[in-house]
């Protein structure tokens, strides 16, 4: 480590005890989430429903891990999947594996946004499958794509209730190779008031975290990486970024 990573790396580990910080970005997530920010966003031209500080963590993660594989639930307008798309199409340029693609997996690919993905430059990297994510057939589709994939990331972003995000993470986790991580979404719920989603299933309990908790107990190799969290401080995803170490 040089003398400037030790430098981030501890301005990182000393955030992370600033409580005035902290508590000020806890408090830019309830109002941000509450104006529905993460809809204010595209990437190469697709819209993207994420905060940007996931996305610079997400393409840390792709260019340390370069994986061959990215698993993704949950298309919405593509944006994700255009993002993976193009953060592999980087790896490869700067001589990363050549071939890496991403699969993404919805339950409704509306058709205007199956036609704009369709269309785009990247979708060369791209494949899409339509159907639950947790519904057997789809899992072993996604099982027989990963066949032969030494690198696999995943990120699950879809349906935000306890049981589907824990589904997901029996369904997807042991596709992640070692070394690499499986990213779970909106994790954030778990922080937010309850009559934030008044039409929606989840909320305090019932949410992403409440299942990547459950999950861990029974999955020691992986690891919620606490220091990605401290980074970022702004997240949807805090305590969501799971590493797998054997
Ligand atoms: C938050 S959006 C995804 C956002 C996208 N990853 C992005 O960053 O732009 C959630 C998506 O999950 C999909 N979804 C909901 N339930 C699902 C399920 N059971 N299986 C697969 N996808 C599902 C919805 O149709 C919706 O498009």
């Amino acid at each position: 480590m040089n003398d400037f990573q030790k430098e981030v790396k501890d301005r990182i580990a000393s955030n992370a005890q600033d409580e005035r910080l902290k508590s000020d970005a806890a408090a830019f997530m309830r109002s941000s989430i509450a104006s529905q920010y993460s809809y204010n966003f595209s990437w190469l031209g697709r819209p993207i429903i994420q905060y940007p500080q996931d996305m610079i963590a997400m393409q840390e993660l792709i260019w340390s891990i370069q994986p061959d594989l990215i698993i993704e639930t949950g298309i919405a307008h593509g944006g994700s999947l255009i993002f993976s798309a193009s953060m592999l199409e980087l790896n490869a340029a700067c001589g990363g594996p050549q071939d890496a693609s991403v699969l993404g997996v919805d339950i409704d690919i509306r058709p205007h946004n199956r036609q704009a993905i369709e269309a785009h430059p990247l979708y060369r990297r791209i494949e899409m499958i339509q159907g639950s994510s947790v519904a057997p057939e789809v899992v072993g589709q996604v099982r027989a794509r990963a066949t032969g994939r030494q690198r696999i990331l995943v990120c699950l972003d879809s349906n935000h209730t306890h049981e589907h995000a824990l589904a997901e993470l029996k369904a997807y986790a042991p596709l992640v190779s070692v070394g690499s991580y499986c990213v779970v979404f909106d994790t954030v719920i778990e922080h937010l008031p309850g009559e934030m989603y008044p039409d929606r299933p989840w909320g305090p309990g019932n949410n992403p975290m409440s299942a990547v908790f459950e999950f861990l107990k029974e999955h020691p190799e992986f690891e919620s990486d606490g220091q990605i969290d401290s980074q970022l401080l702004v997240s949807v995803a805090p305590r969501g970024y799971l590493r797998r170490r054997a």
